[in-house]
């Protein structure tokens, strides 16, 4: 595949990048991971609000994020992708200290960026029959709402969650549920539908977003409040949302069998709300 490294489009076989690169040796970057439908990228704009977000937290100094949209649309034709449904990785790191210290300068520091693209996988199969989630306790450093590269806690998690062929593990602190490793949690009781609100305890995501606009627009009631860990036995319906996993349905989670194992009506409703929306921008 062709990539885009520091200014330049090339075969992903002939990208260099320094081993005293920070985001190798510390994790000192960020990302956005975001979806291309085909003829248009999905919440392009909040991508890269969210980006430059991280990037101010990290007090990294770039300045492209205005040709980012360029970018990529050039890598998707590069990569003959322009009637494909596609993913797109974006990842800044600081740039590199040689030699390697804990602290940075802020002056003579270029930022790395690396942009690729790759076929987007099908989920058809999660999408309709829904998934199994495991509970981890979270022990997650506590600015989980800024979009690091630095991701071992969700890698180990989401890796005993796979070994045990289960689709994802869902953070809980202090009894209260934040998000899944790579996804946003949602649960619905009685018609309400319930997310985690925005602290640092979550990402912030941006299909998370779309679910909340999507839900005052067609009057669903939603609530930004907490699941309790005791409470999920209560609820009707669970579902996860991420650019990569959509809205995902959950049917269930450690023992609990949800909805009896089938995805809940309101998840239903809200999966076609989502993807009514994608395919039409
Ligand atoms: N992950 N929470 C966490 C911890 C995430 O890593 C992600 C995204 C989300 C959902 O965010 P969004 O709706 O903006 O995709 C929530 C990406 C997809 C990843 O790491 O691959």
């Amino acid at each position: 595949m062709k990539v885009y490294l520091n200014g330049k489009y090339m075969n992903e076989e002939n990208c260099r990048i320094s081993p005293f690169d920070r985001g190798f040796l510390f994790g000192d970057g960020v990302y956005e991971v975001l979806k291309y439908n085909g003829k248009n990228f999905i919440e392009f704009d909040s991508h890269i609000k969210r980006l430059k977000t991280g990037l101010n937290f990290l007090e990294i100094n770039f300045t492209g994020t205005e040709n980012l949209t360029n970018i990529c649309r050039k890598l998707i034709t590069l990569n003959n992708l322009t009637e494909k449904k596609a993913l797109l990785y974006i990842q800044v790191t600081r740039g590199i200290s040689n030699p390697r210290t804990h602290f940075f300068s802020k002056e003579n520091i270029i930022p790395t960026i690396f942009i690729s693209v790759s076929l987007l996988p099908s989920n058809k199969k999660e999408l309709k029959k829904g998934v199994s989630v495991e509970l981890e306790k979270d022990f997650r450093w506590s600015r989980c709402n800024v979009k690091t590269i630095s991701l071992l806690p969700n890698v180990l998690a989401r890796q005993k969650a796979s070994e045990k062929n289960i689709a994802e593990a869902v953070w809980t602190k202090n009894g209260f549920i934040t998000e899944g490793t790579h996804t946003n949690f949602f649960g619905v009781n009685k018609g309400i539908v319930q997310t985690a609100p925005l602290t640092n305890n979550i990402l912030p995501g941006i299909t998370r977003q779309a679910i909340i606009r999507l839900c005052k627009i067609n009057k669903l009631p939603l609530k930004e409040n907490y699941i309790k860990e005791n409470e999920i036995k209560d609820f009707d319906e669970f579902f996860l949302t991420s650019t990569t996993m959509d809205v995902t349905p959950i049917i269930r989670i450690n023992n609990l069998i949800v909805n009896k194992g089938k995805p809940g009506a309101v998840t239903r409703k809200i999966q076609k709300y989502y993807f009514d929306m994608i395919n039409s921008v």
